[in-house]
């Protein structure tokens, strides 16, 4: 085809779209999915419920869905032991439309998001797409948030939104609870909403609480979830929100009309049915992920503390090597982050063997003697 120069906005020339590599190999443990397919029930179940919807086609779907709301509201409920009216629930396709929603409300010219990186890689797009600034408070080395620091750096920037991810990606560690509701106060006094993106909340060690908890008493806190991880259902693209009612009112003014299709919703509403036997692989998920992490320890790594369906782990002089080692064996996992840390996403018992014992093999080839060094060339 002959060339052709489409007149794309000058802030995007140059852009290529986000995404990992989705590469063809045996085990793939890089984009944090959940390992483990639909049971046998779940998946007739979502047949059944989308052939139900399917008849219905001709329709557009509910815009408002409340009975999609109603469900998740009683989830979180059952999950996090907090009650929600479904008025303070959203949702739309992935937890990314959730936050893309929120930006449009909330963010724009002139307006300033700020967030504390290392995090999650789609702030930065969310905050181009929807013309905020983004500023950033870096995190220690230790991956935790700095509270003085970030108090005064509210104060001083004056953000209308704080995107703040706990359990955070790609570092896995979470942020107490009573400094979420410090950040949420000191954004509160400069006008802002604090999203609290809890896209793993579920996999959260014993202990570790929701900032759902703090929606009643901050009515400027967003927390969103999404199905993707918990609820085994990447590929359904379902993500929610909950807010104070006025917040969610603010998400429904920039939706796009009927955005969670017909279909969508009859599969997020049987996945919900399916919750208690979905919670056990999750159960499973989080023992095997205190395993991995035991397991890179006793190999000399440093592991983050991970309250999430994936271990970070360190630190390589030249990461790139053991990354490639491991694709040359079979096993895809993710550069991501801090230059000299790799994250890998805990996948079904056999894929953690699988990765573990490709990981001696790369680690006996580059010589790696637990104190940071070797990975060399
Ligand atoms: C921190 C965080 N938030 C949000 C998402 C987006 O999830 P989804 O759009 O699949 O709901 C991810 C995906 O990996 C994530 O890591």
């Amino acid at each position: 085809m002959a060339q052709y120069q489409p007149p794309i906005r000058d802030d995007l020339a140059g852009h290529t779209p986000y995404g990992a590599p989705q590469l063809d190999v045996e085990v793939r443990l890089n984009v944090n999915e959940n390992p483990f397919p639909p049971s046998d029930a779940l998946a007739k179940a979502l047949a059944d419920n989308v052939e139900g919807a399917a008849v219905g086609m001709n329709r557009y779907p509910d815009r408002d869905f409340p009975e999609l709301r109603q469900a998740l509201a009683d989830y979180l409920e059952r999950e996090s032991g907090v009650r929600l009216p479904l008025e303070s629930i959203w949702a739309a396709n992935g937890s990314n439309e959730v936050m893309a929603h929120v930006m449009h409300a909330f963010g724009g010219p002139g307006r300033i998001a700020l967030t504390f990186p290392p995090t999650y890689s789609m702030y930065p797009e969310y905050a181009r797409e929807s013309f905020t600034e983004l500023v950033s408070v870096p995190r220690r080395d230790d991956f935790s948030v700095d509270i003085e620091e970030s108090l005064a750096a509210i104060a001083g920037h004056r953000p209308s939104l704080v995107l703040l991810a706990s359990p955070n990606n790609p570092t896995g560690t979470s942020i107490d609870l009573d400094d979420v509701a410090q950040i949420a106060r000191a954004v509160a006094n400069v006008g802002g909403v604090l999203v609290v993106d809890e896209a793993y909340a579920e996999f959260r060690r014993e202990g570790v609480g929701s900032a759902l908890e703090l929606i009643s008493d901050n009515p400027n806190v967003v927390v969103t979830r999404t199905m993707s991880k918990a609820f085994a259902m990447a590929g359904a693209r379902v993500g929610y929100a909950a807010a104070h009612p006025a917040v969610i009112d603010a998400l429904r003014v920039v939706r796009l009309p009927y955005h969670l299709s017909a279909i969508t919703q009859a599969v997020a509403r049987t996945a919900l049915d399916f919750a208690d036997e979905l919670q056990n692989d999750v159960a499973l998920l989080r023992e095997q992920r205190d395993e991995l992490a035991w397991a890179l320890e006793s190999r000399g790594l440093t592991v983050a503390p991970s309250d999430a369906n994936f271990c970070f782990f360190g630190t390589f002089p030249n990461r790139h090597r053991v990354w490639q080692g491991l694709l040359d064996r079979g096993v895809l996992i993710r550069e991501t982050g801090p230059e000299n840390w790799l994250r890998v996403s805990v996948g079904t018992p056999e894929e953690n063997a699988r990765f573990i014992a490709a990981l001696d093999e790369v680690l006996a080839v580059l010589q790696f003697d637990g104190k940071g060094n070797g990975g060399n060339e």
